[in-house]
């Protein structure tokens, strides 16, 4: 079965404290903590998610998987190690070169945090294969990083199936993430396709009774 990250970017401030206790309790399998520097992407949203996951750690039981969309990631994984995350996820195009990402896939490793190389929409499969045996996770946006409640990226399917068939063929133990506009009405392609984690934030989120928009995309 399919399991669900949600992604706490879009929630509203106000109620933060109660959202959180119901999205705890509505089956999701992780927190997806989505942090911005402000260069990488044009939004920061660095303060904002160390205040929740501080709070997260001190309230939940389920695993945190952090989606760094940061350009020094170095010190952004030092920042949030201190919360035990489950999975620290980095961005292919974020690394100066080769060397750099697997400094960062090394430490995270150290760390024994499970760790994810994620890639853009327009960065081909092409680019990740020759990590696939270093790494945990592949995090595929389905969307442009930087905001919440975008629209699915349709083409991006085609890169869910490419990459399930090279794990499959290649016997790799590699999970496969989905990230960006996913909904109740969409999340079946996608499953299709081959992803395990679906990160999912505005339909959790906007939704009024979040364990039946959960159970639903589970189905
Ligand atoms: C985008 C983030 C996503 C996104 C998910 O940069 O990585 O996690 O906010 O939110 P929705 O589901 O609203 O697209
Ligand atoms: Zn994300």
């Amino acid at each position: 079965m399919v399991e669900v990250s949600a992604s706490i970017l879009s929630m509203k401030n106000e109620n933060a404290i109660q959202t959180l206790y119901n999205l705890e309790t509505s089956g999701i399998d992780y927190f997806h903590i989505d942090v911005m520097d402000g260069k990488f992407v044009t939004a920061d949203t660095t303060s904002k998610m160390l205040e929740y996951c501080e709070y997260l750690n001190s309230i939940s039981n389920l695993p945190l998987d952090v989606h760094l969309m940061v350009e020094d990631a170095k010190n952004y994984i030092n920042s949030f190690l201190i919360f035990e995350p489950n999975i620290i996820t980095v961005h292919l195009e974020a690394a100066k070169n080769k060397e750099e990402l697997l400094e960062w896939i090394n430490y995270i490793k150290e760390n024994n945090v499970r760790v994810g190389i994620s890639i853009k929409p327009n960065t081909k499969i092409d680019e990740i294969i020759e990590y696939l045996p270093l790494i945990h996770l592949v995090l595929i946006m389905t969307v442009e990083p930087g905001k919440g409640g975008q629209e699915l990226i349709p083409s991006t399917i085609q890169k869910i199936k490419e990459l399930n068939e090279y794990i499959k063929k290649n016997n790799l133990e590699v999970d496969i993430e989905v990230d960006g506009g996913i909904n109740i009405q969409n999340v079946k392609k996608l499953t299709q396709a081959g992803a395990n984690i679906v990160a999912v934030g505005s339909c959790i989120t906007n939704s009024n009774n979040f364990k039946e928009t959960v159970t639903k995309l589970k189905e």
